[in-house]
């Protein structure tokens, strides 16, 4: 049996919503019905209250997700920062600052410069800075508006070039890497436009040559992992590391303590085998890459937006087109089902759809055929994910 919580109408095809109402409530209901395994999916509920996973522990509940201490990676932007300097892993220079004044004290004049707020923002939380005017903009939402509640901001140098998402599952000391992947984060064609939770992904072994790969697992994801164990942070779940290939080498841009959006929906076709007995022994402390394959092919998932996306979302518009999609995947996000089993939007990422192929034009063409069969009004989605490369 497979449960949820939140859920949502269309997960309630495939798993049982819990009616709990907090982290608390959902790790009472787990205890009292036996539940085997707990995949932590958000990262929110990681750091809420005592944190998922150490209430799990508390309860005897197997987690596959980290406890609250160590999900301050993803949480915190300062902590994340701290962790990687204290530990040798490239990344860029940052300060961190109280209040605007200071702010722009530590950005000196030089742009770009990236702002970031020290709290999880859905995704909102990053400014990439042109100029003064947008940098006053950010620092203002941040201090005067207190858009994203209390915190601190980083100031980072600015740094350039390939973006590429690797995941690790980790368990204790050991971990495995998964394929990597590209995140098409700008909502405009060409990468154009301001940054979104991300409009498609591209998925491949062959996605990184293999001596970079090998450089982002001695330079940053062995360090990470003996990192966490030196500093007495336990771990068992996937890390996602957010990486810019950079002229002077592969350097870090974020951790999440998860998988990542919209990075998963293209990884897991490519994934084969038991991966809830995967994610089951590890959360028992047990590294068993023997019950994964990977395919060596590509996959490309493309992100159907509502209208306004995304500084705003459009929710009530009638999806049509679902079941013209073949063998494509169709993930469900911002939708939801009226009284008449219809489905509408219901939110800004509405859906994804994923296909793949042993070539990455294959994967790319099916895709992209399967996403123009659904249509509803003001549906916004970007015809180069997969085909532009590196930019
Ligand atoms: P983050 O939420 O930290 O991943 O940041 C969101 C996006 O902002 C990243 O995917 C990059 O495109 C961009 N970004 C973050 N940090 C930097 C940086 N130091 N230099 C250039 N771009 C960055
Ligand atoms: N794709 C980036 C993220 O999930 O945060």
């Amino acid at each position: 049996m497979l449960f949820c919580f939140p859920g949502s109408d269309a997960i309630s095809a495939l798993a049982e919503p819990v009616a709990a109402d907090s982290v608390e409530s959902l790790v009472a209901w787990m205890q009292a019905h036996s539940i085997d395994l707990c995949v932590a999916g958000e990262e929110s509920y990681l750091v809420q209250g005592e944190g998922l996973a150490n209430l799990c522990s508390k309860a005897g509940i197997p987690c596959w997700g980290p406890p609250k201490e160590s999900a301050q990676l993803e949480a915190s932007k300062e902590f994340a920062k701290n962790f990687l300097l204290r530990n040798a892993i490239p990344t860029a220079r940052a300060s961190a600052c109280d209040s605007l004044p200071e702010a722009l004290a530590a950005i000196a004049d030089e742009y770009p410069t990236v702002l970031k707020f020290d709290g999880l923002a859905a995704g909102k939380g990053v400014a990439v800075c042109p100029d003064a005017a947008s940098a006053g903009e950010f620092l203002d939402a941040v201090f005067t508006q207190r858009r994203f509640g209390d915190g601190r901001v980083l100031v980072e140098q600015c740094l350039s070039g390939p973006e590429i998402s690797v995941f690790a599952a980790v368990v204790d000391d050991s971990y495995l890497i998964f394929t990597p992947a590209r995140d098409y984060k700008r909502i405009g064609e060409g990468d154009r436009g301001p940054n979104t939770g991300g409009m498609g992904a591209v998925a491949s072994r062959q996605l990184v040559p293999p001596e970079i790969l090998a450089q982002i697992d001695a330079l940053i994801v062995q360090p990470t992992v003996a990192g966490l164990r030196r500093e007495g942070l336990p771990y068992r779940g996937f890390l996602y590391f957010g990486i810019m290939l950079t002229p002077s080498g592969p350097q870090v841009i974020e951790y999440n303590c998860r998988f990542g959006d919209p990075e998963c929906q293209a990884v897991m076709p490519l994934v084969h085998g038991d991966l809830a007995g995967f994610c089951l022994a590890g959360a028992q402390g047990q590294l068993r890459p023997d019950l994964l394959t990977f395919d060596q092919g590509w996959s490309v998932c493309v992100i159907l937006a509502s209208a306004g996306y995304p500084e705003t979302s459009h929710s009530g518009d009638l999806i049509g087109g679902l079941d013209a999609c073949g063998d494509a995947r169709v993930y469900h996000s911002g939708t939801r089902q009226t009284a008449a089993g219809q489905w509408e939007t219901n939110g800004g990422r509405v859906l994804a759809v994923v296909a793949g192929g042993t070539t990455r034009a294959t994967a790319v063409e099916r895709a992209h055929a399967a996403a123009g069969h659904i249509h509803f009004a003001g549906l916004q989605r970007r015809h180069d994910i997969g085909i532009l490369h590196f930019t």
